[in-house]
């Protein structure tokens, strides 16, 4: 039997999951889970770096594992566990540091973001947060790593620190690709219009899957539109097909053709769509707020999980960290 593809990725506990990490990771997690052989975890040590409170960091991790498990992802299929449980990355990550180099840190683009939004905490951890990124994605000798579009300079990185230790010892590690399902990478925007969807920016433009339906309508009636496309068949501008990528997942495709068709023939209501969406929107969140609410209160189960997950993803990086050694000739 030919083995399955690994996979890994990571998601930072710094708040509760939105629809921006849902499309560009969550639901392809969910995707994957049969065909591949799938390491998920929350990025607890990543988070580290804006200093946060760790018993709010902790309580995070738990929503976070909750909410994975709300969403689909079976956690007897996949490893679902928790970064800071696999100690193995961190001995990967001192390897891995040794052939990353100052200048191409400081060049990442959600480096310079990070001292621009905290310029007086601009720590090592910080500047080589791909470099852990990396160790995460490697220790596990992934091959696909399903990431929305705001990762792909970090698994650019990976390939090449990979690149690196394989030339200079011996061919350890495979080179990891980005994956989404579709040929790009998704980018979900803010409902503001500013930018990506993000835990860090406008909460009013941001959807969790932690909100109460008055609160999802309320900011989707919010959300940036304008008075309408003037010629047929228009372009749609960034922020308007968002909602209807929005609708994608929500809304069934009679309703979304519907809306399509209003949009190419210029008679298209927003106010409409918006009300549309929002309903849609919160007929798709409410079963996995209350199921992630359930799950989030049985710690013992949430134990259960984590014990189970960081022994398989230990497991396999204890492995490759032999592999690691033999190849920098340590033992
Ligand atoms: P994080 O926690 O910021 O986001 C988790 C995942 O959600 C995706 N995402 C988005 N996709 C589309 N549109 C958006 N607006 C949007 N916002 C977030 C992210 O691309 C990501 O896939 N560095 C990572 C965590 C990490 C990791 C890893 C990922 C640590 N180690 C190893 C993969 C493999 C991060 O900060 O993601």
């Amino acid at each position: 039997m030919m083995s399955k593809e690994v996979v890994v990725s990571g998601i930072r506990p710094t708040g509760f999951l939105h629809l921006g990490n849902y499309f560009g990771a969550m639901r392809n997690y969910v995707r994957m889970q049969d065909d591949y052989d799938c390491y998920f975890f929350v990025a607890d040590q990543h988070s580290l770096t804006t200093h946060p409170d760790t018993t709010a960091l902790r309580n995070s991790v738990l929503r976070v594992l909750a909410e994975n498990i709300a969403c689909g992802l079976d956690p007897d299929k996949v490893a679902l566990y928790v970064q800071s449980d696999v100690p193995e990355t961190a001995e990967l990550y001192l390897y891995l540091n040794m052939l990353a180099y100052k200048g191409e840190l400081e060049k990442t683009v959600t480096f310079k973001e990070k001292v621009r939004l905290q310029p007086d905490n601009v720590n090592a951890g910080l500047l080589t947060y791909p470099v852990l990124m990396s160790a995460d994605i490697l220790i596990q000798r992934a091959v696909k790593v399903p990431v929305g579009k705001d990762q792909e300079q970090h698994l650019e990185m990976a390939r090449n620190f990979a690149d690196r230790f394989n030339n200079r010892y011996t061919e350890v590690f495979p080179l990891p690709q980005p994956f989404n399902f579709g040929n790009t990478l998704t980018k979900i925007l803010s409902l503001d219009g500013n930018g990506k969807m993000s835990k860090s920016e406008n909460q009013m433009a941001t959807i969790y899957l932690a909100d109460e339906d008055e609160m999802i309508r309320k900011k989707i009636m919010k959300a940036k539109t304008d008075s309408g496309p003037v010629e047929a068949n228009a372009v749609k501008p960034g922020y308007i097909e968002n909602l209807f990528t929005l609708m994608n997942i929500t809304s069934d495709t009679a309703t979304i053709s519907k809306f399509e068709q209003d949009f190419n023939t210029c008679i298209i209501r927003y106010g409409d769509m918006k009300k549309q969406l929002a309903e849609d929107m919160i007929r798709f969140i409410t079963p996995i707020r209350e199921k992630a609410n359930d799950i989030q209160n049985d710690q013992a189960y949430l134990d259960k999980i984590m014990k189970q997950g960081a022994a398989k993803a230990r497991a396999r990086a204890s492995e490759t960290l032999r592999l690691v050694r033999k190849a920098m000739r340590f033992s």
